[in-house]
């Protein structure tokens, strides 16, 4: 039974278990009402406790059903009958108390929870804003200003913040909850007036609101969810609950129903599947993983290292250049200091930090390790010398991985004595940050080598996609045909800030020759100032290097700021004038659909191949990877919501080669979500 009710003594405990996350679905909002009900109709009862089974208080009202027709009773209405009822109600909250979760706590007259739980309204995360009457009692427990954070940001907090700002009544250690809950409902039993959070009286705090949105509201553009909530809570503090409530009701329809919610709810399910792997079932276990070796100090296997560190695995750095490995050593060390200064990490942290990492300078150090790692060089030749002296002293279990980034994995991988313990793991600059890791499964990459892989990404915070070996898998497969538009375009006339200012437009956090000149235009330049075939060979021959020497597409002041360049454009023009182009005026319409559709045209390519294994994987890794507007639900999302039909037409225009299951899903009037639904 999905809700059931037992009397203890004076205390009606009502029980919710609808596994995984007992999501306030019908079933549990029905039976909740009719528990409710008789709990309060039985002369014997003189009070509630309300609890769920399993692994978390609700996780919030059923994702699944939204856009489909609604059922009573609705959340909102169920939460009114709550706070409405005659006998005190006490949540008991352990796990996660998130979304209507919280609602439904809000709505309850007292709330216990346990010292490890936490308490949030995500909402905003899914392009929604508290619906069950969330942005109206929430502000009236906790304030406005500490409403704003949890509803405009949806980041959840602990119980101990949360018992702090007056949200809960008290907490306790997890294994005595349920029992101090019911002593708690016994001693409150007889005390009127009931606690009613919708009562509560709420001051306006326009200053809050204010301070908020001077912090805010730049990273917030795009967005429609989170202005809805300011709206929302101002209500709360403006009006009668009521009112407020009614104001709330009319703002979450509006977003229930627009493209971003639907886009993000797309996004919350695909990050869920994109960890589910064809062929890949809960009886291939992973391997355990303790102790992880790192090769190369640079950039990339500093982020590498310092992402296992600070998920408690003890890291050997290997560099076989002492001074490289000291710098490599003392960089993580600035930036360990960095976090602790700006209250990011402990003094404790930086402590476990240090004394979990190793640096080496001998392959030997290596030898223990569960799972090394190369972030060499990006050359064949390289990694492959590297891999080769790997497989000379990786213990036999170990499992092996290169970090590149464009090279055929199964070349790199026959490098060693041992094919199906490779596999690829190409992590994203800056490696300790960013959240996507592409995980490349070679062709004879072992399953248990890919659950582990899976198991130890998801330990580190980072989301891994699973992607089949090619050149640049699926990110930077597709962001090649981005770069190209973007350089075609540039020949054609489009200028330098035209064609970033159109994708930054759209929601990107930066153009493709802003992202060249933080990364360094010279990357891949074959150093021969003589040799000029593209545009990039003349700026690198012409010493624009990027950021990192002042001048790149863009020239940079000493705080790195940018400003068109005047040289930058007259290379650029040259190069163009040499190449026979004729410059023409180019609208950002045409930017932006050349750059976009290009890509999800790779895209579908990238499909048909079996690269990726479903539409919404290759959304979750331009979301993750390349800050593609989440609120777009990633490229193939999107391109159903243009219409591939249309697309289709553009790229013909444009005459860029059409994929062939592009063509043939437009033509027959289906999009990619078909593809979403394998495993
Ligand atoms: N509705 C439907 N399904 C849900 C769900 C929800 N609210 N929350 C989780 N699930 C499903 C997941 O899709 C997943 O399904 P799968 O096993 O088939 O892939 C399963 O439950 C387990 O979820 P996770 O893999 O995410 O489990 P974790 O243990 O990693 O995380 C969690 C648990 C922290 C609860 C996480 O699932 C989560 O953040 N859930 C969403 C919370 C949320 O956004 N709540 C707000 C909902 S909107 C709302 O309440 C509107 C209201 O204001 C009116």
């Amino acid at each position: 039974m999905v809700v059931s009710s037992q009397l203890r003594d004076g205390v009606m405990e009502v029980v919710v278990d609808n596994p995984p996350v007992n999501a306030l679905g019908h079933a549990v909002r029905a039976g909740l009402a009719e528990a409710l009900g008789a709990a309060v109709a039985q002369p014997e009862v003189e009070a509630i406790v309300l609890r769920c089974a399993g692994r978390t208080f609700f996780a919030g009202a059923d994702i699944s059903e939204f856009g489909k027709p609604p059922r009573e009773p609705a959340l909102p209405d169920l939460c009114e009958l709550i706070e409405g009822l005659a006998k005190p109600v006490v949540a008991v909250v352990h796990g996660t108390a998130l979304g209507g979760g919280l609602e439904v706590a809000l709505a309850c007259h007292y709330r216990i929870a346990a010292t490890t739980a936490q308490l949030g309204t995500p909402e905003v995360k899914l392009g929604l804003l508290p619906g069950a009457g969330g942005t109206q009692r929430l502000p009236r427990l906790v304030g406005v200003a500490a409403a704003l954070d949890m509803i405009v940001l949806g980041e959840p907090i602990p119980a101990e913040r949360a018992l702090a700002l007056g949200l809960l009544d008290r907490v306790s250690a997890p294994e005595n909850l349920v029992s101090d809950a019911l002593t708690f409902a016994r001693a409150v039993a007889k005390d009127r007036p009931l606690p009613r959070t919708g009562a509560k009286a709420i001051e306006p705090d326009q200053p809050a609101i204010e301070r908020f949105r001077a912090v805010h509201d730049r990273k917030l553009a795009h967005q429609d969810a989170p202005q809805a909530c300011i709206e929302a809570i101002t209500a709360a503090t403006t009006l009668p609950i009521a009112e407020g409530l009614a104001v709330e009701r009319r703002l979450f329809g509006k977003l229930v129903g627009g493209d971003q919610s639907k886009a993000l709810r797309h996004y919350f399910f695909a990050e869920r599947k994109a960890a589910k792997i064809e062929g890949l079932g809960p009886e291939i276990k992973p391997r355990p993983v303790e102790s992880v070796g790192v090769i190369g100090a640079g950039t990339m296997g500093r982020g590498i290292a310092m992402a296992f560190v600070s998920a408690g695995l003890a890291v050997t750095i290997l560099d076989t250049n002492r001074e490289a490995l000291d710098r490599g050593v003392a960089q993580m060390r600035g930036t360990w200091e960095a976090s602790v200064a700006k209250g990011r990490i402990t003094a404790e942290d930086l402590a476990r930090y240090s004394s979990l990492l190793t640096p080496a300078l001998d392959y030997q150090a290596l030898r223990g390790c569960d799972l090394i790692i190369e972030a060499v060089f990006e050359l064949m030749e390289v990694k492959r010398e590297v891999l080769g002296r790997v497989d000379d002293v990786a213990k036999p279990d170990a499992i092996i991985a290169t970090n590149t980034s464009y090279l055929d994995v199964d070349a790199i991988a026959l490098a060693t004595s041992r094919p199906e313990q490779v596999i690829g793991l190409h992590f994203f600059s800056p490696a300790h940050v960013m959240k996507l890791l592409e995980i490349v499964r070679g062709a004879r990459t072992a399953p248990n080598v890919l659950a582990t892989a899976m198991a130890l990404a998801k330990r580190i915070g980072k989301i891994p996609v699973v992607s089949g070996n090619c050149h640049g898998f699926i990110g930077n497969r597709m962001l090649a045909k981005r770069r190209e538009q973007a350089f075609d375009l540039l020949m054609e006339g489009a200028t330098v800030q035209q064609i970033d200012e159109a994708l930054v437009a759209f929601g990107m956090p930066m153009g493709p020759f802003q992202m060249s000149d933080l990364a360094g235009v010279d990357i891949g330049w074959h150093r021969d100032p003589s040799r000029v075939e593209t545009v990039r060979d003349a700026l690198c021959a012409a010493g624009r290097f990027g950021q990192k020497s002042g001048k790149g597409y863009y020239d940079y002041d000493d705080n790195r700021k940018a400003a068109p360049s005047r040289d930058a454009q007259a290379i650029i023009e040259a190069f163009a004038a040499r190449a026979g182009h004729r410059p023409r005026s180019i609208a950002p319409d045409e930017i932006r659909e050349r750059c976009l559709f290009a890509m999800i045209n790779e895209g579908a390519n990238i499909l048909a191949e079996g690269i990726a294994q479903r539409a919404s994987d290759i959304d979750v890794v331009w979301i993750n990877g390349y800050g593609w507007p989440k609120q777009t639900g990633g490229p193939m999302f999107w391109a159903e919501q243009v219409g591939l039909r249309q697309i289709v037409e553009r790229l013909e225009s444009y005459h860029i080669a059409v994929a062939p299951l592009l063509a043939e899903k437009a033509r027959e009037g289906q999009g990619f979500a078909s593809t979403n639904d394998i495993v």
